[in-house]
């Protein structure tokens, strides 16, 4: 059978078509010799160990040393050549020169702060000048830490090509439900969420020799957490080196809040930015992009385009835009080729951007603030700058977190228009106007442990031992407020106790790595007796939010399919269900997928989170138990995680949160959203035009009483609804 001579169960994911397209591509891999000149093999790049590969089963396979090994010499010949252009770019990088005076400083003190100019060789060099003097011997590993999930597998697939290595032997990366290391792995890219996880099973991080917080100016929550532990581990640690990596060149708060450490500053280049205001403010920013976008393609001389949008739904828009105008405009100007980046495009697109232009063509990069220091795509000479980005927003008063677009901050916005003028002069068109820059902006963003839910946060240090949060070496601690909204939410979901140590739930919860509401739903669906369905509702909330696809053309018919998942109408949550098991019905099949207009990508994305989840339930002596048809059980277990996002709707259709009173909206994708119940629990708030709460499931009132009695009393599901005969009518009554 052909899926087990590929290994394990993961096989059967894919379709025979599938299976076929990958066995061409893998005989494409070794086919060296032909086409491109040998750079790459069916889109992939070749490694050396590849080579080595195919030497040996050709020699094994007694083959003639005719027109085979011709081939091979050929490619051979290729890939030295490859390698050699690789290692040229490396040694031209603004870093490369300082690679002794660095390794010396690294010897001496045991924390330094790097300083550096996005695009120096930070994140590419630094490991490998690690590894190359020896901080990899003995078996203990280099760790880099990155901000973005992205920029994680980029930089890992860069260094181990550059490397010559496979992706996952001595180069790896670690993001969350995804690990591509092995046991040869030393040098380890991860995302900074996943470092924190590592304390969990090794406090003293011993397997590290070198720790590297990079991309430290981002102020990422968990960045801002490492800070306090790793800087712990280094007094107890003597032999671990610890490097603050950061490309803004205000780096003496990390050097201030680690005992000074040395600041190193490696010398960028950085070529004049020519910065251009609109005259007067954009109403629609996207709009105004689109027709920048083309203006320049059409009257700029040659270089690429990066443009900053907020997020996926708003690359994917532009993308639209551009290919309908370019459409339009036929042949008459150069080909302009889309890259959009952000962070849960495939992995194989991603490689797309860093692409060299073909000739006469131009490359506009669609990006996320990822693009803003984490990534450095090289030939970029004009950027465009909205002035926005999505940042996370929590109100302490409400407990409420959402996602908003937000002003960037005047840190932001330079460097942005720093991005064009890497490789030459470059010019950046702002797309605001210099009053609004100069008066509007502020003059850093504030970092995220100051606009976050900090449950997660009090959770893990919990489940790490740290009990005394109000001692914890924060570099900018989180207001009072925050903490204690953390401990109350903790206290409710029952995950600490009253003197705030962890419970037996909170144990367990710990050890998913998801938000507590929705780890405290797993572990809930054991009572309910369905776990199994639990789970993959986690996987399913987990795996992206693009489930479901609607294209233009055939909005009747993806709409129609999407509603037949929600028969009963209970909720999103439960749809959720039905698209993956009728999805596993089918064999995991993408011609399924494509019928129901289901995401393929999400699906096997979701089924890879779900064989880790149920993992982890027999870690945490979970059982699996199935309740089949008990829907009311399943979003019991739902309630008992997210009972504090209950809301009900009001006569003018709005609905208002339970608790907090804050007007809240069903979410238009929302397959609730046509018939809107009069209770609901939401998953999660995003804000655009209003608040939405998006994945809805109907609930009703009494579970809130049976479930969080400490949360809820009974005034709160019966009042509200401004003085009616609230006697003769009980809610059991008005419940229909
Ligand atoms: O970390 P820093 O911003 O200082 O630089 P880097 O990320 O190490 O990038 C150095 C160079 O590596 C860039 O100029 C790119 O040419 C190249 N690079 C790449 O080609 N692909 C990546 N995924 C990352 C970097
Ligand atoms: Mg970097």
């Amino acid at each position: 059978e052909a899926s087990a001579a590929r290994g394990g169960r993961r096989s059967n994911f894919f379709s025979e078509q599938e299976a076929w397209e990958e066995q061409q591509i893998r005989k494409s891999r070794l086919n060296f010799g032909s086409g491109d000149g040998g750079r790459a093999g069916g889109g992939y790049e070749l490694v050396l160990e590849d080579v080595v590969d195919f030497v040996k089963s050709t020699v094994q396979a007694g083959a003639e040393p005719d027109g085979e090994m011709d081939e091979l010499a050929e490619a051979v010949d290729a890939k030295v050549k490859l390698q050699r252009e690789l290692q040229d770019e490396r040694k031209n990088l603004p870093v490369y020169k300082f690679k002794d005076d660095l390794l010396k400083a690294i010897e001496k003190y045991q924390v330094l702060i790097i300083v550096g100019e996005t695009g120096s060789g930070k994140t590419t060099q630094i490991p490998q000048y690690l590894h190359e003097a020896g901080y990899t011997a003995k078996g203990k590993k280099i760790a880099c830490t990155q901000p973005r999930r992205v920029a994680a597998m980029s930089v890992a697939a860069r260094v181990a090509q550059e490397l010559g290595v496979k992706l996952g032997h001595e180069v790896g990366y670690s993001i969350r439900f995804e690990d591509c290391t092995s046991d040869k792995t030393v040098i380890k890219y991860m995302t900074d969420g996943m470092l924190l996880r590592e304390f969990l099973g090794e406090p003293d991080l011993a397997s590290y020799s070198v720790v590297i917080v990079d991309e430290a100016h981002e102020r990422t929550l968990s960045t801002d957490i490492l800070f306090g532990l790793v800087k712990d581990i280094a007094r107890f640690r003597p032999d671990v080196k610890l490097l603050i990596s950061s490309a803004t060149l205000n780096a003496e708060r990390f050097s201030d809040f680690f005992d000074e450490a040395p600041i190193f500053k490696i010398p960028g280049r950085r070529y004049k930015v020519d910065i251009h205001y609109t005259t007067a403010p954009e109403a629609d920013y996207i709009a105004a992009a689109v027709v920048t976008v083309l203006q320049l393609h059409v009257k700029q001389p040659a270089g690429d385009i990066l443009l900053f949008l907020t997020g996926q739904e708003e690359i994917e828009t532009v993308e639209e835009l551009l290919k309908q105008k370019m459409r339009t405009v036929g042949s008459k100007i150069a080909e302009l080729v889309i890259c959009p980046i952000y962070a849960n495009l495939p992995t194989e697109l991603q490689a797309k951007i860093f692409e060299p232009t073909p000739e006469g063509a131009r490359k506009v990069v669609l990006a996320t603030n990822i693009a803003e220091t984490s990534l450095t795509i090289d030939g970029i000479k004009y950027v465009i700058d909205p002035g926005f980005c999505k940042l996370k927003s929590y109100n302490p008063r409400t407990g409420m977190e959402s996602l908003r677009v937000e002003p960037i901050s005047k840190a932001s916005a330079d460097q942005r228009a720093g991005r064009s003028g890497r490789t030459g002069p470059g010019k950046c068109f702002r797309l605001f106007t210099e009053y609004n820059f100069r008066h509007d902006l502020d003059d850093d963003t504030v970092p995220e442990i100051q606009r976050s839910n900090l449950a997660n946060v009090v959770l893990r240090l919990k489940a790490l031992g740290i009990n005394d949060l109000v001692s914890f070496d924060f570099m900018d601690p989180p207001a009072s407020e925050a903490l204690l909204k953390a401990l109350e939410e903790l206290f409710a979901l029952g995950t600490l106790n009253s003197r705030g140590e962890l419970t037996k739930t909170g144990r367990r919860m710990a050890e998913f790595p998801l938000d507590p509401m929705l780890s405290k739903a797993i572990v809930a669906s054991e009572k309910y007796g369905c776990s199994e369905e639990v789970v993959t509702i986690a996987a399913m909330l987990s795996a992206g939010n693009a489930v479901f696809y609607r294209p233009k053309d055939k909005l009747v018919l993806a709409d129609t399919a999407r509603q037949a998942f929600h028969a009963g109408n209970v909720g999103d949550h439960v749809a959720l269900l039905n698209v993956y098991n009728a999805w596993t019905e089918s064999g995991y099949s993408s011609q399924w997928c494509r019928e129901n207009f289901v995401q393929p990508r999400t699906m096997k994305r979701a089924r890879d989170v779900r064989d880790q989840l149920e993992a982890l339930l027999e870690r945490v002596e979970i059982e699996h138990c199935s309740g089949a048809g008990d829907l009311d059980g399943i979003r019991k277990a739902v309630t008992a995680g997210y009972f504090r996002n209950a809301a009900r709707r009001q006569k003018d259709g709005s609905y208002r949160a339970v608790k907090s009173r804050q007007m809240v909206f069903v979410h238009p994708s929302s397959g609730m959203a046509e018939l809107p119940p009069t209770w609901v629990v939401y998953h999660e708030l995003v804000l655009t035009s209003k608040e939405y709460m998006r994945q809805v499931t109907e609930l009703k009132p009494e579970w809130l009483l049976e479930i969080a009695p400490h949360y809820y009393q009974r005034k709160d599901i019966d009042g509200h609804q401004p003085k009616k005969t609230a006697k003769d009518k009980g809610p059991a009554a008005r419940q229909t």
